[in-house]
């Protein structure tokens, strides 16, 4: 556990600017720095990041954070990640806190599965470098294949010694428990009966985007037909085969340099190519291509090339996978190596130059790639080519941008000698069909008007009073230490902080949205045990959502003075127009609070069952509306006084 004190000292010390710059190219511009966004695809930078406020916020999709949050989303780090890869940037010297026995033993479950894995990792690199059988066996093997030795210590290749219980025995001696060893996989338990499960493989341990190993593909090394080529861990708490991609911990910072990734299908590719200087290459490790890895790619770069062995058949079953591509809005290009090679051997036996060539010029856009593939197998037979016209143009109602689209509809037309207008007919018609099936779209006569116009009423006003909610905390995140002027002679000059706590907690009033409610709560304990909590204390929140939302306020002040020029107001000091701006948010604030009781009471009307509960409501709703009016006219007098 890391000291709270030290966990201040690196959100106090982290630079935004600093953190941010590593990964997005920034310009100074005023008082903030902006950049392309690293989150979404833009063409023009509406990523900022002020130094000032130490956050940064993208107007264009709205992700916004501190230097810790930003770790956390865009290398995917847990928070103790974050603060330890902060501690190391700023040179902190991390303090831990003592762990009790206790402590110890409630490590997570998922801290305990990554110190077995990298525990193994330890031992099946000692055992490649300084045992008999390593050497002889594993590490010769490697050189066989023309791995380096720096190049094997880089991706922590090791060897699993030959023997049922080698490691499980060496890892009980440590104190490893045989649950962990067992969920990691790295062991298997049959009833009384525990043995290593990589027992006389090489291993390549799997990396996630921190670096830490969760999981192994061990590779046979004698030729022997009965027995798999490769073993791999099973899926554990730490390891979701479909989440993780070999090699992208070693290669996104080059994905994000050539703005390109290299998609492989083996280790061996993957790590060839780092090794003849091809870095931007991560590997699906032979099971087909899932959404979320192809989104992990996307957060690097749009493009992606996929490097197939040379067998078409192979190629055309990883059509689908290629289609999940498309639909995430990426770019693909397909190279296709010549029958009997894929890029490991073809690095290996080829100059890097030659290679770099052969990529260049061998890239094929996906969908003109899959164009004339189908169409050399439909060559004159009508039925085919039509068969072939939907496949290709359901492949191209995937890409989500129109103008794409319509470049692929005229150059497919191209290809295959169809008129532009027959493909952009049966692109229009899937793209309908699917926006009824996606939006839900029953056939019309089963709307019921009444009923659908009532609950967009509803909505509309949540979204309302969420608003009005969203300003106070504002107001007072922003402005809180602020004083205002007093009421009247000898009264005091108190902080907006104060003026606006003490209205609300007088009428008692809660806010719908539980996060607003607790930002106030923790802000009134904060004022009454010190000084006014400033912007800093929630944006550096040990809670994260709540350190979101503070960031996400105050990354768009309350507009005080542009507020109160479009409001006509005359100029007026800064106090007052604090003043205005407070007591203005407080009434709105009410008038929904109002309004939403108003509401609840009609419902009760409908509801109720006798007269006298009715007639009781009645006065109830009455009152309400009363109320109601009394706030608008208050309100009315601030905006135009
Ligand atoms: P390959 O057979 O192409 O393996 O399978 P490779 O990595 O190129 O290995 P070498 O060059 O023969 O040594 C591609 C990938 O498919 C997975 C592995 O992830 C492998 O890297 N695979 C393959 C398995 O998981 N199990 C297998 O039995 C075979
Ligand atoms: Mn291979």
């Amino acid at each position: 556990m890391i000291k709270p004190q030290t966990i201040q000292e690196i959100l106090e010390t982290a630079r935004i600017e600093e953190v941010v710059g590593v990964f997005v190219s920034l310009r100074k511009r005023g008082m903030n720095h902006i950049g392309l966004c690293p989150f979404h695809n833009e063409k023009t930078p509406s990523f900022t990041v002020s130094p000032s406020k130490g956050i940064y916020k993208c107007f264009g999709c709205g992700k916004a954070g501190n230097s810790v949050n930003f770790l956390m989303e865009h290398e995917h780090y847990t928070y103790p990640e974050a603060l330890r890869y902060l501690a190391d940037k700023y040179q902190i010297e991390i303090e831990e806190e003592q762990q009790t026995p206790e402590q110890v033993k409630a490590l997570s479950e998922q801290e305990s599965l990554f110190h077995v894995t990298s525990f193994a990792q330890k031992y099946f690199s000692n055992n490649l470098f300084n045992t008999e059988e390593g050497k002889a066996i594993g590490l010769s093997y490697f050189k066989e294949r023309e791995f380096k030795e720096d190049t094997i210590k880089k991706f922590q290749l090791g060897y699993c010694i030959d023997k049922w219980e080698g490691f499980t025995q060496h890892a009980l001696n440590n104190g490893y428990k045989l649950t962990y060893l067992e969920k990691t996989g790295l062991t298997i338990v049959k009833e009384d009966k525990k043995y290593d499960r990589f027992r006389g493989r090489v291993v390549f341990p799997i990396h996630n985007l921190s670096g830490r190993v969760i999981g192994y593909g061990a590779r046979i090394l004698k030729s022997d037909s009965t027995k798999p080529k490769y073993v791999n861990s099973p899926e554990s708490e730490i390891y979701n085969k479909s989440k993780v991609l070999y090699g992208i911990y070693f290669s996104r910072n080059a994905i994000i340099k050539n703005d390109n990734c290299f998609l492989v299908e083996g280790y061996t590719d993957v790590i060839s190519m780092h090794q003849a200087g091809i870095e931007n290459v991560v590997a699906s490790s032979g099971t087909s291509l899932t959404t979320d890895q192809i989104r992990l790619i996307k957060r690097y770069t749009s493009n992606v090339t996929i490097l197939f062995d040379g067998d078409p058949a192979g190629v055309k079953a990883s059509f689908r996978g290629v289609d999940m591509i498309l639909e995430q809005g990426m770019n693909v290009k397909i190279v296709l190596f010549p029958e009997g090679e894929d890029p490991d051997s073809y690095v290996r036996t080829n100059r890097i130059s030659e290679v770099e060539k052969f990529i260049t010029k061998g890239a094929n856009d996906f969908i003109i790639f899959k164009t004339n593939l189908l169409l050399k197998e439909s060559a004159n037979d009508p039925i085919k080519k039509a068969s072939l016209i939907k496949e290709i143009v359901n492949s191209i109602a995937l890409i989500p941008d129109g103008i794409f689209r319509s470049v692929y509809i005229r150059e497919c037309s191209n290809v295959m000698e169809v008129p532009e207008q027959s493909l952009m007919n049966e692109l229009n018609r899937i793209l309908r069909r699917r926006y009824k099936t996606q939006h839900k779209i029953p056939p019309e006569e089963e709307i019921q008007q009444t009923e659908y116009t009532d609950e967009k009423q509803i909505q509309v006003d949540n979204f309302d009073c969420e608003y009005k909610e969203k300003d106070i905390i504002r107001l007072i995140l922003t402005y809180g230490d602020k004083t205002i002027p007093p009421d009247g002679e000898g009264d005091l000059e108190i902080t907006v902080a104060e003026f606006i706590v003490n209205d609300i907690k007088n009428d008692e009033l809660i806010f719908q949205n539980p996060y607003y409610q607790s930002i106030f709560d923790e802000y009134v304990s904060e004022l009454e045990k010190n000084d006014v909590p400033t912007g800093k204390y929630f944006i550096n929140h040990p809670d994260n959502k709540i350190a979101k939302l503070a960031i996400d306020l105050i990354a768009t002040p309350y507009e005080l003075s542009k507020y109160w020029e479009k409001n006509m107001i005359p100029v007026a000091s800064e106090s007052n127009k604090l003043k205005k701006a407070a007591i203005s948010s407080i009434l709105s604030f009410k008038d929904k609070k109002v309004d939403l009781l108003m509401m609840q009471a009609l419902q009760e009307i409908k509801e109720a069952k006798d007269n006298e509960e009715i007639m009781l409501l009645q006065h109830k709703y009455q009152n309400l509306k009363r109320i109601s009016k009394e706030i608008n006219a208050r309100l009315g007098r601030v905006i135009t006084k």
